[in-house]
């Protein structure tokens, strides 16, 4: 993924922004999201403060529809709740037309306050509780990808007790490796995820046998941050392969659900294509009579968000060495860089920052670890203290992957659409760190003599 390249140099501001047509520099105004000056949010709200551009997440939405589209296809969007479980992103698009892929009970109470119909919902995961499955099912969900035999039978059981039947799709690991990141590749066989392929013939038997159970088709997902797509052709071809077996065997196979991944531009890697995935399914899975389903995440919202940051201060270091720019946010505020080496595009918010000539630089958070570290060797503008920055393309995994370890609160979160901004969440208020404490009171220090 991202960072895992033998990096050239660093995109310049003008290659960042060029890349980015929802971003634009003003003279005046700076850094703008759509119509919004960032100066002006940021001076409203204070930094750490995300954003995200409910424009061009309708944008990308509607890219993503017409591709589906273009290629024929009788296929439903289901948005991967994980990568921004914000409900107005929610709610956006659900607006589109797109349902839900949802992994856990919290996911799944989210969409369906955002208003998503729970017939819009799929339930994916590799540890679904007993407790999860029955709220699933009693919020009426469309589907339950199922991922493991101990699954199926736990399903059954508690759909019997209910007194209902749901829909139940096998997830099945293709055994592709899609390349990437290890901590993000979920489709080789030594991963957790799904059935093994040569188990899926025998385990939808045996669904389809018991009660309460309505096996409809079948679901892969190979990982995220895929931009090429041979992986997804080969894994859609296995599944495909399957589909026919499984008809041959007499069973009904009535839908694909083909999982998330599409990658991103971070850098300058090429972004992952809708119309060469749709291409992908149509190819392989077209001609099946299927209803296809797609999971995407990260290609919807990743490019929509940024992370806003003040400078704190310029640490210099010897001759020839880079200064380290602290930043006010950090990896409990962005950890992908931090987990994952994630290379994120950073902008000065003011213009005159941004053409100034660049020079080497770390950009860090505060946080006590070395791993707090946004930007290693990055050629930027010269930044001084009390700049704000924008490390870009931050809609997805950025805000729902937060914490507040060194007692650091959740950043403010705003949204923007066209010229109009508002805020969406306002900065934690610190309080609310030790409000739900309690300290027992035998551990209360006892006066002296008392
Ligand atoms: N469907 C399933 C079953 C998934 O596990 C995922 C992501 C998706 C859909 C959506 O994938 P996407 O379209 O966003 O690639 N935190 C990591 C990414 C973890 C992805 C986990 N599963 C990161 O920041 O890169």
């Amino acid at each position: 993924m991202d960072a895992y390249q033998p990096l050239g140099a660093d995109p310049t501001v003008a290659e960042l922004l060029a890349r980015r047509p929802h971003l634009s520099m003003r003279v005046a105004g700076g850094l703008l999201l759509e119509g919004v000056p960032l100066a002006a949010i940021a001076d409203a709200l204070g930094t750490p403060t995300w954003v995200i551009g409910a424009g061009t997440l309708r944008a990308r939405a509607r890219r993503l529809r017409a591709a589906l589209d273009d290629a024929g296809l009788d296929a439903a969007v289901h948005y991967a709740v994980k990568a921004n479980d914000h409900l107005a992103v929610l709610r956006i698009l659900s607006a589109e037309g797109f349902g839900a892929d949802v992994v856990s009970g919290g996911e799944l109470r989210r969409a369906r306050m955002a208003g998503i119909a729970g017939s819009r919902i799929v339930f994916s995961g590799v540890g679904k509780s007993a407790g999860e499955l029955r709220l699933a099912i009693g919020e009426g969900v469309g589907q339950i990808n199922v991922e493991s035999a101990e699954e199926i039978e736990l399903l059954s059981r508690i759909a019997g007790t209910m007194g209902r039947r749901v829909a139940v799709a096998l997830r099945v690991n293709p055994d592709i490796d899609a390349g990437g990141h290890t901590k993000i590749a979920t489709g080789r066989a030594s991963d957790k995820f799904g059935i093994a392929y040569g188990d899926a013939l025998a385990l939808y038997a045996r669904a389809a046998a018991l009660p309460g159970l309505e096996p409809v088709g079948l679901a892969v997902h190979i990982g995220s941050q895929i931009a090429a797509p041979t992986p997804f052709r080969q894994a859609f071809a296995r599944i495909a392969a399957l589909v026919v077996g499984l008809r041959e065997s007499g069973h009904a196979v009535r839908t694909v659900d083909c999982g998330g991944g599409l990658g991103v531009s971070y850098r300058d890697e090429d972004e992952g294509s809708p119309r060469a995935l749709a291409g992908a399914m149509r190819a392989t899975l077209g001609d099946l009579g299927l209803l296809l389903v797609v999971e995407p995440g990260r290609w919807l919202v990743a490019p929509a968000g940024l992370l806003l940051g003040s400078v704190v201060l310029v640490k210099r270091q010897g001759a020839g060495e880079p200064p380290f720019i602290v930043l006010d946010c950090a990896m409990n505020d962005l950890l992908r860089p931090s987990l994952y080496e994630a290379w994120h595009g950073l902008l000065p918010l003011s213009a005159s920052r941004a053409s100034a000539a660049p020079r080497g630089a770390h950009v860090v958070g505060p946080v006590c670890e070395s791993g707090d570290s946004f930007a290693r060797d990055r050629m930027l503008p010269p930044l001084q203290v009390g700049d704000r920055v924008a490390i870009l393309d931050t809609g997805a995994y950025g805000a729902v992957m937060s914490s507040t370890y060194n007692a650091r609160p959740l950043a403010a979160q705003a949204l923007v659409d066209g010229t109009r901004w508002t805020t969406i969440r306002p900065r934690q208020e610190i309080s609310a760190l030790w409000r739900d404490e309690i300290v027992p009171d035998w551990i209360m220090p006892r006066r002296v003599g008392a």
